[in-house]
């Protein structure tokens, strides 16, 4: 069995990826600092997981603690070598996402999302594991590219969030460059992920305010949210409401198990880059007729003005990962919305 840390684990696309790769025969050790979620998912991920309850234990392990523990980081790839399963390759997620607070809390940001994964990378480099699959996103990306967005856009992100992102490929890159044929990097830039597996058992569970789109949705359709607040009807789009590249989690969770396993096949597969989205745009608009065609239910929602630092249209060009990964979303608007409404069905509070 093949042996990989999954930092940030028991989060939204972390937990749905350590499902895929469960499936796929991987021993997985999860270091998560449960500061944006819940250790309940174990359970969950273990009444998923086909194999007997006794395989699923030898299969997944998770740990408490944060990615700046460098002395914890240590004792797990120390321990993973005395037991024989010395960590083959690193999927990287644990981080914090929400724009708006990066940008009142900068130098948390700065000092967990880049800080974090400079301690993780040296941890690596001490340890000589060199694979990473990164979480970035694409958001880096300068807002006045036209999409669709392809790998080749000038990175130029307007805040501070995306700035930690950048900056974290920066580092890689330079990894790369000074050890040639050593570090195997693939830097996955996710578009909108949402939706649920479709069990409806595991899910984005946000704490505190909810500032996307689908997890608001969501909460409409439960009726623990009165209307959704659509920021602008002006956009320069065919209905006038942003348009986004929703994938659903797990299209997004089987193209990190065929990132890492490119990764650990490929001698030289350097550094990548590679867009994570369907190359599809949806508007505010549309997805809320198709949730309410799928889910029969009603979305109230008023007009208000444009958000901050939205864009009007982003979607991916995504050619480059299907080529490389032999990807492809195979899941539509309607997966996710049914996906996504029966997880929140099932747990209107979350992991709690
Ligand atoms: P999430 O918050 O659900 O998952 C992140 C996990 O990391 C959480 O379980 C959290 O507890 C953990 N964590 C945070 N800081 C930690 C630390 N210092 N040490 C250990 N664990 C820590 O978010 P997600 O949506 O699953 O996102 C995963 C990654 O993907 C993040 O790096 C995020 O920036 C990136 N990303 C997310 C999106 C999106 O829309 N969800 C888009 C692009 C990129
Ligand atoms: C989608 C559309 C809104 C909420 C964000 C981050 C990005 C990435 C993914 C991590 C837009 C509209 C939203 C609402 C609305 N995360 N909207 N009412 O802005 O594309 O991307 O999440 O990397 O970095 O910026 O996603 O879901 O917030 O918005 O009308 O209550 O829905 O204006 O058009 P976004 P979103």
């Amino acid at each position: 069995m093949r042996s990989i840390l999954v930092t940030g684990g028991a989060g939204f696309i972390g937990s749905h990826t350590c499902l895929e790769l469960l499936k796929n025969g991987y021993y997985l050790i999860v270091i998560d600092s449960y500061i944006n979620s819940s250790p309940k998912i174990v359970q969950r991920l273990n009444s998923l997981f086909s194999g007997s309850r006794q395989s699923f234990k030898e299969q997944f392990k998770l740990i408490k603690g944060d990615i700046r523990d460098k002395i914890l980081l240590e004792s797990i790839f120390k321990d993973a070598i005395n037991n024989k399963m010395p960590i083959e390759a690193v999927i990287h997620f644990a981080g914090l996402k929400s724009v708006e607070e990066s940008v009142f809390n900068p130098s948390l940001y700065w000092e967990v999302n880049v800080g974090g994964s400079i301690t993780l990378l040296r941890i690596m480099e001490q340890y000589n594991c060199r694979n990473i699959v990164f979480s970035s996103s694409a958001t880096i990306y300068n807002c006045n590219c036209k999409s669709p967005l392809s790998e080749e856009c000038e990175i130029k992100p307007i805040n501070t969030y995306g700035q930690t992102k950048a900056a974290v490929e920066n580092l890689l890159f330079s990894l790369y460059k000074n050890k040639r044929m050593d570090w195997r990097i693939i830097n996955l830039r996710y578009f909108n992920p949402v939706g649920a597996h479709s069990s409806g058992m595991i899910g984005e569970d946000p704490r505190g305010e909810i500032n996307n789109l689908f997890p608001y949705l969501n909460r409409v359709a439960s009726g623990a949210i009165k209307e959704l607040r659509i920021f602008g009807n002006n956009w320069p789009t065919l209905d006038g409401t942003g348009v986004r590249d929703y994938i659903h989690i797990m299209d997004l969770a089987n193209a990190h198990y065929l990132a890492l396993k490119y990764l650990l096949k490929k001698k030289n597969s350097g550094f990548l880059s590679l867009n994570i989205g369907t190359g599809k745009g949806t508007s505010v608009l549309e997805l809320i007729k198709t949730y309410e065609e799928v889910n029969s239910c009603k979305i109230p929602f008023i007009f208000v003005d444009r958000r901050p630092g939205d864009v009007a249209i982003s979607f991916a060009k995504n050619n480059l990962a299907t080529s490389t990964l032999g990807w492809k979303p195979k899941r539509d608007l309607s997966d996710i919305c049914r996906d996504g409404w029966k997880w929140e069905k099932l747990n209107p509070n979350g992991y709690t």
